[in-house]
């Protein structure tokens, strides 16, 4: 008999917790480059590739996103939206779904930095990578779970935490992969909808930069908000710019 251990994301112990659209087909490899490589261009709205190990798995802005095998969750979701739809929400409408997934199971405030991080007690516990090719968006998802602090990178530009580090609890990774693809879907559907508006209510009360100290281009100024247009509106001395992309750091 084949004895499937708790914490595994393999097929045979996660397909019974998916119950929506998103995550078939669930295709898993125990290692892979990068899970972003991994589904046919003509693959289904929903497709979900899985791995338990990277081993060149990559960041937004050239970076590498690295985790011991078995700790992380490390997938990619393959969405089709309207051509004339912006990409870059899409990063946005995904961390805002990890945030409240994440939420659920740590019992603790989550909270969305733009325009990719997801923040747990002022550390990066989670990441968007949205890329677009051929009519389709591949959402890259990288969630610390069960990481040791020493097995955290050191030289990350977003102090790193794992959801262990922040409450010393190893949890079983399934429930919460299934969370994350639930909230997504229906994150996605009200984009679809309504566009940003249609996630902006959790988007906005999650939203980690407003009202904190922030470095633009070596500028210094206050954090103003996450704007329904996913910009993100800064006050350098008493002057409001909006930020379309990139990256703002803020002071500890
Ligand atoms: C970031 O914060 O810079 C984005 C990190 C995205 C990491 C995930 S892990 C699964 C998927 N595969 C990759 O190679 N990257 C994304």
């Amino acid at each position: 008999m084949l004895v499937t251990p708790l914490d595994s994301l393999a097929p045979e112990r996660v397909a019974e917790l998916l119950t929506g659209r998103f995550g078939h087909p669930y295709v898993y490899e125990a290692s892979c480059e990068s899970t972003q490589e991994l589904l046919a261009e003509d693959s289904p709205e929903g497709a979900l590739a899985l791995c338990d190990e990277q081993t060149a798995g990559r960041g937004r802005l050239g970076r590498s996103w690295s985790a011991p095998p078995g700790r992380a969750i490390l997938a990619s979701l393959l969405l089709r939206p309207p051509a004339e739809r912006a990409v870059s929400e899409l990063s946005l409408v995904a961390g805002t779904a990890v945030a409240e997934a994440i939420e659920g199971e740590v019992g603790l405030a989550v909270q969305v930095k733009w325009p990719n991080d997801v923040m747990l007690n002022r550390r990066k516990v989670a990441g968007i990578l949205a890329e677009a090719s051929g009519g389709a968006v591949v959402v890259g998802i990288g969630v610390n779970v069960n990481q040791e602090r020493d097995e955290l990178p050191d030289d990350a530009n977003v102090p790193p935490g794992s959801l262990y580090t922040s409450d010393g609890i190893k949890r079983d990774r399934a429930p919460l992969l299934a969370a994350i693809l639930e909230r997504l879907e229906s994150n996605y559907d009200a984009w679809l909808e309504r566009g940003l508006d249609g996630v902006y209510d959790s988007l906005g009360s999650r939203d980690f930069l407003r009202g904190r100290r922030i470095a633009l281009d070596g500028e210094s100024g206050i954090g103003v908000k996450i704007d329904r247009d996913g910009r993100f509106l800064v006050d350098l001395g008493g002057e409001q710019r909006a930020v379309e992309s990139g990256e703002i750091l803020f002071e500890r």
